[in-house]
């Protein structure tokens, strides 16, 4: 599990700016979506996390109720919105309804579109498109109204072109655009929808397949304005900001927390791996 640096960055925002506020968030088990669950614990939020391995489900609650306040599990596939749908509904029964719903579970594998099954391409489209929508969906009936604040982690695939990402690309870019349209649905009640584009992130499992080696990580960062990875706490720190006050005029926006490797021409993603099998999921 990638250990998240929050809590080893300098804290920019008020003391426990979430005080009372219930988060739920898909993908929390894990990587960039485990560090935003550990920043808003930090920061006083009740945290529910889903994920579809009960396991990690478990070892993330641990991890989060370090920080001494509700936590919350749920084992459950996004691709499953029924499924979705009851750990939402428990949440809301426990805490109340949910202030913030972050859409995080996502997956990835590299591969050329011309060698990509049509189950790869939809395994991922599933994952990341309709799984948002299920999210946010489901949640709907239970998010508080006015006030609440959804955001989907995209990425700057959904803007940009990137070789052997084409099921990601087609999806994240469905991602941009069905926040744009909640936003455009949701806000006369009050519920703002947003996206952030994360670039390269350390310690994340896209990363690790997209580039495994140092040469690999070297290239992806040379194509970065600033020279670097992201660190987890860097993303996590973009959602803090934008389901607090200070972004309380902001709704149909993707964020790019990216160093600006958007503006860069670096689109091609290392090589696709010979042997697929040895790539699979975990
Ligand atoms: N290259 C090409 N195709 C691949 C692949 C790879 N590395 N890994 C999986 N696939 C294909 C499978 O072959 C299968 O297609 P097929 O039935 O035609 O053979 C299809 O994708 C579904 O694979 P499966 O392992 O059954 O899917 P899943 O639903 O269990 O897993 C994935 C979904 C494929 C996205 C998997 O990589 C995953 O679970 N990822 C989660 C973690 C992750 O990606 N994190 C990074 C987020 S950015």
């Amino acid at each position: 599990m990638a250990a998240c640096d929050a809590a080893r960055m300098k804290n920019v925002f008020q003391e426990r700016i979430l005080s009372g506020k219930n988060a739920y968030i898909t993908g929390g088990t894990s990587g960039i979506c485990l560090g935003i669950a550990e920043l808003f614990a930090q920061q006083g939020a009740r945290v529910a996390v889903q994920g579809r391995n009960a396991e990690k489900v478990q070892a993330a609650v641990q991890v989060l109720s370090v920080h001494g306040g509700a936590v919350r599990g749920w084992a459950a596939d996004v691709r499953d919105a029924a499924a979705t749908g009851r750990g939402l509904q428990a949440a809301r029964e426990e805490w109340g309804e949910i202030d913030i719903l972050i859409c995080g579970a996502a997956g990835n594998f590299p591969a050329r579109a011309s060698e990509i099954s049509p189950n790869g391409f939809k395994a991922v489209v599933d994952i990341d498109l309709l799984g948002s929508f299920n999210t946010a969906r489901m949640a709907w009936e239970h998010l508080r109204k006015p006030g609440a604040s959804v955001i989907a982690i995209s990425a700057t695939h959904g803007a940009h072109p990137y070789g052997l990402q084409a099921h990601v690309c087609a999806a994240k870019a469905g991602v941009d655009m069905l926040c744009k349209v909640l936003a455009l649905e949701w806000g006369p009640a009050g519920v703002r929808v947003n996206a952030i584009a994360p670039g390269p992130v350390d310690e994340t499992e896209g990363m690790r397949r997209l580039a495994p080696t140092a040469d690999a990580r070297a290239a992806v960062s040379a194509g970065v304005p600033l020279r670097r990875f992201a660190q987890i706490g860097e993303i996590a720190a973009a959602a803090l900001f934008l389901c607090c006050d200070a972004a309380a005029y902001i709704t149909g926006t993707v964020l790019n927390v990216d160093g600006g490797a958007a503006l860069t021409g670096s689109r091609f993603i290392g090589e696709a791996p010979q042997a697929r099998a040895g790539n699979r999921a975990t």
